[in-house]
């Protein structure tokens, strides 16, 4: 199966290596031609465990290129995905014209009936939008969408080993169907993992999957807030709560408020979808409005410690990026508590394992980054911990204690929370559990 993947963003890259990785031929394509420079000389725009080792099988072994001419690699492809980016615009709906351009591209140089997947978050409708202006095209350009649900930090292990593969197909479509089904055919040996569906109803499942895990996490939040007022405790509560199968443990972590790319995107553009169609989604208004509020906790925290000023105070950041394994800072909890301590006139030094080069990019000098955890906490006044990174699990809290200047530790992630910190002479604060 020859595939042309148009866009080697993260969704792009991630999932042409991957379909490589399955035995089909796989060119990655990109308008960008220093972008392609850089891949073809085995260096990865993003960090993503294992992308390098997977990139760098597949290109040996013949299966996986990439290429800056995207009509011709168009031309040679029977199945076309759109991996390009669909930003958010100030409305909060998405810009397709990446999108627009990779359709009216395949409607010009495709020289055989072929498929066209939308792999990209697109709002619904857009399967719709792309059949439109694929359809004078020489040859038949069937349009499928096929969400991707890909986490960083482990995507190239959900490309290879997904829960399920959304695919909607019109259903007289036989052709696109039986494509489609071939090329996940190897992901779906031990059992079948495609759920076919209409497009509208593909394209929506991505929104609705990652606006219900949100609001699992802003639901959460708000919960922990409530444990602080009564004195319980967020940790006990979310293993009450998570061991009953119906609701399941995972996404109930508590925290500094999500980020990333996707949740804060996708909760709008779901909203921006419902108000186009004169429907006001409540919960999915009030899931971002809790997190927008829970961005600032950590900022509130440390303010009320220091009796509402934080001018001159060294504040040191354990983790900058939105969560571990990922150098992604975009949204990032990190960023809001890094503007509000910069505008109150604090001394801010992070560290962040993969992060440092993108919060370079953004604050310059305003920061000190450092490239070790407990240089950034030396003679600090508190220490934050912001991203939930491995390396922070189980810190050497004697030397921490004994080089800070003031011994305050605010988990925002609550994982030392069951460490008995109070007796080892911190003050210790998480997001809605007891001090350990
Ligand atoms: C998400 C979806 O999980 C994925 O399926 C989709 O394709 C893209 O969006 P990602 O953005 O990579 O993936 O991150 P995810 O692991 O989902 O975490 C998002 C944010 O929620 C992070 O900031 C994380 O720290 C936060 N989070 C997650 C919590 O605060 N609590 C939790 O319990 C889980």
């Amino acid at each position: 199966m020859k595939v042309c993947m148009v866009g080697t963003g993260y969704v792009g890259l991630v999932s042409g290596a991957g379909f490589a990785e399955t035995g089909a031929t796989v060119v990655c394509a990109d308008i960008d031609a220093t972008k392609i420079a850089k891949l073809r000389a085995g260096e990865m725009p993003i960090f993503e465990p294992g992308l390098d080792e997977l990139v760098a099988r597949n290109v040996a072994e013949g299966r996986l290129a990439f290429s800056d001419d995207v009509p011709t690699s168009i031309a040679n492809a029977q199945v076309i995905f759109i991996g390009v980016g669909t930003p958010m615009r100030p409305d909060g709906g998405a810009d397709l014209s990446a999108v627009d351009a990779v359709a009216l591209a395949v409607a010009q140089h495709a020289t055989r009936e072929c498929v066209l997947v939308c792999k990209s978050t697109v709002p619904v409708g857009t399967n719709v939008r792309v059949k439109r202006l694929v359809r004078e095209a020489p040859h038949a350009v069937h349009v499928v969408s096929n969400p991707e649900f890909l986490k960083e930090g482990d995507a190239v292990n959900d490309f290879l080993r997904p829960d399920r593969i959304v695919v909607g197909v019109d259903p007289e479509d036989q052709f696109a169907r039986d494509v489609m089904a071939r090329l996940y055919h190897p992901l779906c040996l031990d059992r079948d993992r495609i759920v076919w569906m209409d497009p509208a109803s593909a394209e929506l499942t991505k929104y609705v999957a990652n606006t219900m895990l949100a609001m699992r996490i802003s639901f959460m939040n708000e919960i922990a807030a409530l444990c602080e007022k009564v004195g319980a405790d967020v940790h006990q509560v979310r293993l009450g709560v998570g061991t009953d199968a119906r609701i399941g443990p995972k996404f109930l972590y508590a925290g500094p408020g999500y980020g990333g790319s996707c949740f804060p995107k996708d909760v709008n553009a779901l909203v921006h979808t419902g108000r186009e169609h004169g429907l006001e989604l409540d919960l999915a208004v009030a899931t971002e409005l809790v997190n927008q509020r829970q961005k600032g906790v950590l900022f509130r925290k440390l303010r009320h410690h220091f009796e509402g000023d934080v001018r001159g105070r060294r504040v040191a950041l354990w983790g900058i990026a939105f969560k571990p394994r990922t150098d992604d800072i975009r949204d990032s909890a990190a960023l809001t508590l890094i503007d509000a301590l910069l505008a109150d006139g604090a001394h801010v030094v992070a560290h962040d394992p993969e992060g440092l080069d993108n919060a370079r990019a953004r604050y310059g000098d305003r920061v000190e980054l450092a490239t070790d955890p407990y240089a950034a906490a030396k003679d600090a006044e508190a220490l934050v911990l912001v991203t939930e990174w491995g390396q922070y699990r189980n810190p050497d809290f004697e030397r921490l204690r004994t080089t800070m200047r003031r011994p305050l530790l605010l988990d925002g992630r609550n994982i030392w929370s069951t460490y008995q910190l109070g007796q080892m002479g911190f003050t210790y604060e998480g997001i809605g559990v007891r001090a350990g």
